[in-house]
């Protein structure tokens, strides 16, 4: 059984010293390919400055995602994640511009409404770790007309999570808060961790464009 980064988070301070180191193996171990499936599909809708694009990386983790994001011409990152260890080796990377703790479901997302050109959030949306209520909060902070780019697990253990995941995108549609901009289906996401499932299992990435005023 797979355990969640916001499971080792909840341990006690010494297993939650561990999670980056777990987290940071996960990228070898597991084909981890999420955060350059996530910024490829983001950066081939952007149309606006990537100079001055503000991206809010959350539950950023090491920084992946904004580093394969700079590799695509995007500069001016902020980053959010629930653990101060990963934060201490995000900001080694020299990427963000301001970086926060804050443990997604339990705090309010700490930026302000409506000030952000992309929202990014990566392997964090799953089932034992970021709750899907928090989309709503990802959506509130992208600037109208600005995108959010959400990925998450296709594996059984992650089935119940997903279908609430895509229940609650699939009424914002409907409530005419975004538009589905393009949804990635991947089968071969990253390696299988529970003798259930194939070698590899599948995910997805969705984009999203928030509507404006
Ligand atoms: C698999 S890592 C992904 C990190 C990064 N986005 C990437 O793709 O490389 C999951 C991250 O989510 C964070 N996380 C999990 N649950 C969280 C929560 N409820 N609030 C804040 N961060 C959380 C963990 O600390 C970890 O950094």
């Amino acid at each position: 059984m797979r355990m969640s980064c916001a499971e080792h988070l909840a341990k006690e301070p010494t297993v939650a010293l561990l999670t980056p180191l777990l987290c940071v193996q996960d990228v070898g171990i597991l084909e981890y390919r999420a955060p350059s499936l996530a910024a490829e599909l983001l950066s081939a809708a952007y149309r606006g400055n990537r100079d001055t694009a503000a991206v809010l990386d959350v539950a950023c983790g090491t920084g992946l995602v904004s580093s394969e994001l700079h590799n695509m011409g995007f500069r001016n990152f902020f980053g959010v994640d629930g653990s101060h260890a990963m934060l201490d080796i995000a900001k080694r990377k020299g990427l963000y511009k301001e970086l926060k703790q804050c443990m997604l479901g339990m705090e309010p997302l700490p930026v302000q409404a409506g000030s952000f050109d992309a929202v990014v959030t990566v392997g964090a949306l799953s089932a034992g770790n970021v709750p899907v209520a928090v989309v709503k909060e990802l959506w509130q902070v992208a600037k109208p007309g600005g995108y959010v780019c959400i990925t998450t697990r296709g594996d059984v253990d992650n089935l119940k999570y997903r279908t609430e995941l895509e229940n609650t995108f699939d009424s914002m549609v409907q409530d005419a808060l975004w538009v589905q901009v393009d949804v990635r289906e991947v089968e071969q996401w990253e390696r299988a961790v529970s003798n259930k499932e194939a070698e590899h299992i599948p995910g997805v990435v969705y984009l999203y464009r928030k509507s404006s005023d």
